[in-house]
């Protein structure tokens, strides 16, 4: 690991588990992985101790965020922007032994970290996909619902990234988006942070009905996006 990503990961790390406000050093830093081709997240080893954190639980409430998301036995969800599988657990029991999990991210790596992952911990319903920015890679009308944690932010275009997910959906399916509101003590800058009304917004603007979701998350807005009627 270099310095420099040492340090990187070394910032986040303090920012995702102690909740500290960056300093002006740390926000240059963090606002360069954020620069115009976007956020990479190329080694998965080192993302681990960040997404796996075990006091992630207390402000990510993983129980309230899969409880918002509507799943069932049998269903099959996608992950979308999945990093080290944090959710994969999760979303695992709730979809028992009938349903699929698909763990879908852009980089190599985690892809390669989240089969790797699946199998040591014996999540046989999960199977992970490598996708694009632009395109989740999902077949059409084959998942019941689709997560996006912290993903969003990252994504090029988002209204057309939301027509993508739409077209994925089965009837009756569901997008629930989580990402760091703008008054959030953590998270990426303040300028690639979102409101809920800027998320409804782009998952509205693929004909989905939306609306912010609770039980209020601290750092996060959660809005889901359902097919309107005409869709289904
Ligand atoms: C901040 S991490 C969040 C990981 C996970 N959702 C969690 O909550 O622990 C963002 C992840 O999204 C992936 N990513 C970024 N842009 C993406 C895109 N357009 N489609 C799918 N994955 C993306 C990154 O590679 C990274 O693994």
């Amino acid at each position: 690991m270099t310095l420099r990503r040492t340090g990187l990961v070394a910032l986040t790390l303090s920012w995702l588990a102690a909740g500290c406000a960056p300093s002006p050093r740390s926000h240059a830093a963090h606002e360069a992985g954020h620069g115009p081709r976007g956020h990479r997240f190329e080694r998965a080893a080192e993302w681990t101790a960040v997404f796996d954190d075990p006091s992630r639980d207390e402000w990510q409430r993983p129980r309230d965020v899969v409880a918002a998301l509507g799943l069932a036995e049998g269903m099959t969800v996608a992950d979308v922007g999945a990093g080290t599988g944090y959710f994969e657990p999760w979303l695992s029991r709730a979809v028992g032994e009938r349903g699929v999990v698909l763990a879908v991210d852009v980089e190599p790596d985690m892809v390669r970290h989240l089969g790797e992952r699946a199998r040591r911990e014996g999540l046989t319903r999960v199977r992970a996909l490598l996708s694009s920015p632009d395109d989740p890679n999902l077949a059409p009308a084959s998942v019941d619902r689709v997560l996006v944690v912290d993903t969003w932010h990252h994504v090029p275009d988002r209204p057309a990234f939301a027509a993508r997910l739409r077209d994925a959906l089965r009837p009756d399916g569901r997008i629930l988006v989580v990402d760091f509101r703008p008054d959030a003590r953590r998270g990426p800058p303040a300028h690639h942070r979102l409101s809920a009304a800027e998320i409804a917004r782009d998952l509205e603007s693929a004909g989905l009905v939306a609306r912010e979701v609770g039980p209020a998350l601290p750092e996060q807005a959660m809005v889901l996006g359902q097919l309107s009627p005409a869709q289904q």
